[in-house]
């Protein structure tokens, strides 16, 4: 008799709750390559299950019609389903799922950067409490492998900044806007087209999106959950052709951005979402369209810059996959997912605007009369802020001239003071369109 010491290939069931683009993404990826999985794994990785909100709508993958519920719950409560996919979006119904599944001593891979964002602690330490997984790559940039290169590959270095291009929607927005002189309205009448806009549009246009993936990057990097109302969001919607040619006429490109300052003397971190002027040499000044892209500078290693598509099926399916394969390794071998290792012993708090220096470009709608200008200055005199360049754009007869400054460098709350004596100012004939001018080495 011939006693095999193979061990037969053990299978991991895997339920996907939502199967929309990075669901149908990661259902059609695990079955690509299932052959794959024993080779590197030792199990086989089975998509078997999913939910879906229609049952009659068509998809691009096949599945057949017994593995579809619109009862997210039956997947999590099956017990023949082992790992879980949290593909829903949304914040309370994910939530409550996850919760669940790690009740049952299930594993679960999510997407989801706004239920990270509010609720990443309690489900951290669920996971945790649970001795289950939580992977979370995909909800940061895509394709790009920015959690896992922070929490495993830099582990060695602290981050006195990170910066870069998290919404792939608004940067494909301002490219176009910029390479092709198109409008703002047109670009995004094609961004919707193509499907890249969130149902809510606020998300990608407003800054909110990138807001939840800074918020997560300051946790991974600094240890400290900041609260989305402590984090400046400003989005895109006030970036015309107008200041894009401007910023080009300084050697610098528009990019929407987020910014997390770390400054290690007082302990004070930073977390900012807003359009910025990067200067032209710097990678993510020159990423472009759908991409996002990340700066890390790291104490030890230097300068990091990782940039690929933050968006769409694969490059998202992608980072899911990366996850549940993780996720089955580590619960083979050891009992749970690596800490969160930049996790500092001293605790940091967020900075105030006095502690956050930086140059600013300012685009002010103006009555082109004798004297305006030097009422302008006098208001940022005022504050203390010195003015470094002054262009104006002269209108036809008697109508309002645009005028561009940038100051010399200054703080936050410096600059907000000056804002709202602007506003106020007879002949500023509109709101003042307020950028930052980001400078990778003044970092304070
Ligand atoms: N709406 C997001 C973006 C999708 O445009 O980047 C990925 O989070």
């Amino acid at each position: 008799m011939t006693i095999s010491n193979k061990e037969p290939t053990k299978v991991i069931r895997i339920g996907i709750l939502g199967l929309g683009t990075v669901g149908q993404g990661t259902w059609k990826h695990l079955v690509c390559n299932a052959e794959f999985w024993p080779k590197i794994l030792g199990v086989e990785l089975i998509p078997t299950r999913a939910s879906v909100r229609n049952l009659e709508k068509e998809r691009e993958v096949s599945i057949e019609s017994h593995q579809l519920t619109t009862d997210s719950h039956s997947i999590v409560d099956d017990p023949n389903i082992d790992l879980i996919c949290e593909l829903i979006g949304g914040v309370e119904e994910a939530r409550e799922l996850t919760l669940r599944a790690f009740a049952q001593g299930k594993s679960v891979v999510t997407a989801n950067k706004a239920l990270i964002c509010e609720h990443g602690q309690e489900l951290f330490k669920a996971a945790e409490d649970a001795g289950v997984g939580y992977g979370f790559e995909a909800s940061v940039a895509g394709g790009i492998p920015i959690i896992k290169v922070l929490r495993e590959s830099l582990v060695s270095n602290e981050f006195p900044l990170i910066y870069g291009i998290l919404n792939g929607t608004s940067n494909y927005i301002l490219t176009r806007m910029e390479k092709e002189g198109a409008s703002f309205d047109q670009v995004l009448g094609d961004a919707r087209d193509l499907g890249y806009v969130e149902a809510d549009e606020a998300l990608d246009l407003d800054g909110v999106d990138a807001a939840h993936k800074a918020v997560i990057l300051a946790y991974l990097a600094h240890g400290i959950w900041v609260n989305l109302n402590e984090v400046t969001v400003e989005g895109i919607r006030r970036i015309s052709n107008q200041d894009l040619k401007a910023a080009e006429d300084l050697g610098c490109r528009i990019k929407l951005i987020g910014v997390i300052r770390r400054n290690f003397s007082n302990n004070h971190v930073a977390v900012a979402v807003h359009p910025a002027l990067i200067p032209l040499e710097e990678t993510i000044a020159r990423t472009d369209g759908v991409h996002n892209g990340v700066c890390l500078n790291g104490s030890v290693v230097g300068t990091v810059v990782l940039t690929g598509r933050g968006a769409g099926q694969d490059p998202t399916a992608s980072s899911v996959i990366s996850d549940l394969v993780d996720v089955v390794k580590h619960t083979r071998e050891i009992s749970s997912m690596p800490k969160l290792l930049h996790v500092s012993s001293s605790a940091c708090s967020p900075a105030s605007p006095e502690e956050i220096d930086g140059r600013f470009y300012l685009r002010l709608l103006v009555d082109d009369r004798p004297g305006q200008l030097a009422k302008i200055a006098e208001c940022m005199a005022d504050v203390g802020i010195s003015l470094a360049t002054v262009s104006q754009t002269p209108h036809e007869n008697n109508e309002p001239a645009s005028l561009i400054l940038t100051t010399h460098q200054t703080n936050e709350h410096l600059i907000s003071l000056a804002l709202e004596k602007l506003k106020n100012l007879p002949g500023v004939m509109e709101e003042p369109v307020l950028f930052r001018m980001f400078d990778p080495n003044g970092v304070s």
